[in-house]
Parts: C-alpha cells; sequence; structure tokens
C-alpha cells in the first residue's frame, strides 16, 4: 500500500499542501520545527482518522484558522481510496471515503499505517500502561472483538472497584462482588488470550527485524506478562471447539484470581490482579530492555516492535502498511541506519530527518527526496530510474 497523493489545508504550520508521492522511500529532511512531524500527523489523520499527538482536534487546526482539512490518497494492490477528513474548531471532524461520509471505524483496513516516533522509546522505558495502550489500539485495530472485550472488561473491573469500597465500608456483602467479578472473567478471558496470540506472532517478526537493524548481536524476545499465570493453550489450534475450551479455561482462571484476591483488593479498594495490571516484556539477551538497554539500544528495539507490528499486519490482511519513520535515525550508528532500511518491508516509507545525509548513501540514491521549510515542501528532483 502507499500513498499516491497528500493534501493539507490549514493544518498544523501548513496553509496549503499538495505533493505527488511515488512508492520507494521518500526522504523528508529539514530543520527543527519545519513541519516534518506535522506531515506525517496529517497522514496519520487521513489513515486513521485522528492524530497520534494531539489531545483536541482544535491543536491540528493551523493557528487563526477555524477548519483544517486532510485529503490522502491510498493505493493498494486492488484499488485506490480517497480518504478526506474535515476538522473543525468546535472539535467536530467529518470523514469521507472516496466521497462518502464514514464514522471513524470505516477506516480500519483501508490504509493500514504503521508510525515509528522518539514516543515508542518512552513507551519501553515506561510504565506498564503505556505498553498495554499500545497493545489495545493494535489490536482494536485489527480486531473488532478485542474493542468490545476490552471495553466491557474495563466496564466490569470500575463497577467492581467501587462494589469493593462498599464492601469496605460495610455497605454491601462480599456477594456483591460476584456477578462483575463474573463479567471481568467473562471479557478479561478473551483479552487475555487475544493478547497472547498477538504477541505470540508478533514475537518472531520484532526478532527477526531487530536482527536486520542491528546485524545480528543480541537476541530480542517479546513476551507477554500476564497479570494472572494462564496457560494460554496456544498450541492446541484454533478450531471452535478448541478455542471454547480455552476461553473457558481462562475465564475460569481470572474468576479464581478475582475471588482469590478479596480480601487484598477490598482493603485496597481496587482490583490488583487482572488484564489491566498486564506487561508486555522486552529483553536483549534475557536482559530487560527497559531497564539495561542503552538509549540506542532502546531505540533499535522500539523501531523493531513497530517493524514486527507491521509484519503482523502485512500478514493478516495481505497488504504491506505504510511505514512512516519519523526521526528514527538519530542516536544510530551507520551500521544501524542501515539495518533500519534493510528492515523495512513496505510498498513505502516515509522517513524524517534533520539532515538528508543522515540517511545511507545508497539508499539516499534510490529515494525521492523532498525538503521542508517553514510549512513548505519542496521535491528535490525527480526519482532516479
Ligand atoms: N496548530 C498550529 N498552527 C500553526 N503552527 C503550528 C501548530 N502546531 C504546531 N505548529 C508549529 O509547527 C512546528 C513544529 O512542527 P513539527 O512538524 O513538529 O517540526 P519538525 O520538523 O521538527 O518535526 C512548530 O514550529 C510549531 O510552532
Ligand atoms: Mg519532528
Amino acid at each position: 500500500m502507499h500513498l499516491s497523493r497528500l493534501e493539507l489545508r490549514e493544518l498544523r504550520n501548513y496553509e496549503t499542501l499538495a505533493l505527488e508521492l511515488p512508492a520507494g522511500v521518500i526522504a523528508v529532511h529539514g530543520p527543527n520545527g519545519a513541519g516534518k512531524t506535522n506531515l506525517l500527523e496529517g497522514i496519520c489523520v487521513a489513515a486513521v482518522g485522528e492524530s497520534p499527538r494531539a489531545r483536541t482536534t482544535d491543536e491540528l487546526i493551523r493557528w487563526r484558522s477555524q477548519h483544517g482539512f486532510v485529503r490522502a490518497e491510498f493505493v493498494n494492490s486492488e484499488r485506490r481510496r480517497r480518504v478526506e477528513v474535515g476538522l473543525a474548531a468546535s472539535g467536530r471532524r467529518q470523514i469521507k471515503i472516496d466521497g462518502v461520509s464514514r464514522r471513524r471505524a470505516d477506516l480500519i483496513g483501508v490504509a493500514p499505517v504503521v508510525l515509528f516516533s522518539a514516543s515508542d522509546i518512552e513507551v519501553l522505558r515506561g510504565e506498564p500502561s503505556g505498553r498495554r495502550r499500545l497493545l489495545d489500539s493494535e489490536l482494536s485495530a485489527i480486531r473488532r472483538s478485542y474493542y468490545y472485550h476490552v471495553t466491557r472488561y474495563r466496564r466490569a473491573i470500575e463497577q467492581r472497584n467501587r462494589a469493593l469500597k462498599e464492601v469496605r465500608e460495610r455497605r454491601s456483602a462480599e456477594e456483591a462482588l460476584t456477578p462483575w467479578e463474573n463479567a471481568a472473567a467473562r471479557h478479561g478471558a478473551h483479552v487475555m488470550l487475544d493478547r497472547s496470540d498477538f504477541i505470540a506472532s508478533l514475537a518472531p517478526e520484532a526478532q527477526r527485524a531487530h536482527a536486520t537493524v542491528t546485524g545480528g548481536g543480541r537476541g530480542l524476545t517479546v513476551t507477554y506478562g500476564p497479570s494472572i499465570a494462564i496457560e494460554t493453550g496456544q498450541t492446541a489450534g484454533t478450531d471452535g471447539k478448541d478455542e471454547a475450551g480455552r476461553v473457558e479455561h481462562v475465564t475460569r482462571r481470572v474468576a479464581a484470581a478475582l475471588e482469590e484476591r478479596r480480601r487484598v483488593d477490598v482493603q485496597y479498594g481496587t482490583t490488583t490482579r487482572g488484564p489491566h495490571r498486564d506487561d508486555i516484556e522486552l529483553a536483549l539477551d534475557g536482559q530487560s530492555v527497559r531497564a539495561f538497554a542503552s538509549q540506542g539500544e532502546q531505540r533499535s528495539c522500539a523501531v523493531a516492535l513497530r517493524m514486527g507490528l507491521a509484519a503482523v499486519a502485512h500478514a493478516m490482511t495481505g497488504e504491506a502498511p505504510l511505514l512512516l519513520l519519523d526521526d528514527v535515525l538519530s542516536e544510530l550508528d551507520e551500521r544501524h541506519r542501515r539495518g533500519v532500511f534493510a528492515a523495512c518491508d513496505a510498498d513505502q516509507v516515509i522517513v524524517t530527518c534533520c539532515d538528508r545525509e543522515d540517511i545511507p548513501r545508497d539508499v539516499l540514491a534510490e529515494s525521492s527526496i523532498f525538503a521542508v521549510e517553514n510549512g513548505e515542501v519542496t521535491p528535490h528532483h525527480a526519482r532516479p530510474r
């Protein structure tokens, strides 16, 4: 899949922009504050209907403007799709696909995009909640049932927490917890199994990407760290009967764990075990990336994780996502920079950097180059044949 055309109006520091983009590697370079990240943000707005970094729609709209607009044309092996997103300062947004008004969820699958940004490194370094958010958003994007179960699970936990406080204040009997525990177990089992399966397919892809980025060296492992120990029965197969059996087993485990923790949970007034406390563990040769890896090593792991996510999406949908690499090259030496490009499995890669010399010479020779300055984008020269 690739982005063949991008138009921005009154978005961030872009007044108007219209770009034709070929497949292959696209290098976007320019000084700090030029609008490189804003450009990628615009692409994400078209691809997923929202910005990965703006908290409000208002932030995205150019200062002193009331409306912002993004139009993008995505081409995959089968067809060309046009996505338009209108943004209003009031917070309203209108999404059209091929000229027809749609909801945000309708964008799923239209233009799969994987973005690497510097904040990914914070996700590796930071609290488990950031890694769970990553997992939840990736899984929700590919599995509608995941989104359903994870939102119902959260609701059940909120209700149980409320009930725990009532039990503590002796306004309810302990039995009041049972219905919420049952609901949490039922939905939580699906959440845990989906996470477990997803990480099982992600792990080898991330490991392969990491080996390519770093040129072998230390092996990256990605494992699921569930808050409640379960047997996922991953090898049991996925036919209906086995699947029901797995769900049944995990549901019982979660229900039992919640019941076991009642006394402690009443004391704390909160649910101390469950998928809302899960983590993803990354390790290099068995040592925690979060705790021990250097800045540069963490960056390579973060890139590999995104590449792994792209590979999983490719395998599941048959379409290689568009790769957006925002400022990925800083802090990496020449060998790792080469490795990043070698690891890209995509029809199109848009990479931003301050200096185009940051891009390995042979990659640059094959790239389309755009300079960004002050919200204006200038193509360098036609892509060599
Ligand atoms: N809503 C907005 N309207 C106008 N300019 C904005 C808006 N939001 C951010 N900017 C400007 O965009 C610039 C940052 O662009 P960005 O794409 O993050 O830079 P970089 O090229 O370093 O990635 C800043 O100079 C900022 O002032
Ligand atoms: Mg930037």
